[in-house]
């Protein structure tokens, strides 16, 4: 027997969703701005710097591929979390400057000098930070 539902029939001014993730204890506000900040780190921290980081990986092919992996990697990330957060109730701030300093990671600027190697370790120490602030959101 199906659980009482939440949100009546027809009604249109509260998400399914939202009440079902609710109810099973997830604290939404906390997870808005949780896909917040991760939204901000995959398009603002990393898409847009690996873009720069890939243009001085010319020449050095299977570095510049690598780069690329991470750098569209990071973009589908971006695509896949702004639609939760508008399905959550939330919304991108409609400043992208303020959207940039929520990001839980420092930006991949372009290393000075941006050898091969300061490049490359810039991209790896920014996938790792990556991997942390999602630990971190995550408890
Ligand atoms: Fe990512």
């Amino acid at each position: 027997m199906p659980k009482e539902e939440v949100v009546k029939h027809g009604d249109v001014s509260r998400r399914v969703g939202v009440e079902v993730i609710r109810a099973r204890g997830v604290d939404v506000d906390k997870l808005i701005k949780t896909l917040i900040a991760n939204a901000a780190a995959e398009f603002a921290s990393t898409y847009y710097y690996y873009t720069i980081l890939r243009m001085h990986l010319a020449g050095y092919e299977d570095y510049k591929e690598i780069c690329e992996d991470a750098r569209l990697e990071d973009r589908a990330h971006w695509e896949l979390i702004v639609p939760r957060i508008y399905e959550l109730g939330g919304e991108l701030p409609n400043d992208l400057k303020a959207f940039h300093d929520l990001a839980g990671c420092p930006a991949a600027k372009l290393p000075d000098p941006p050898s091969v190697v300061n490049i490359l370790t810039l991209l790896m120490e920014s996938e790792r930070c990556a991997i942390r602030s999602w630990s971190a959101s995550a408890t």
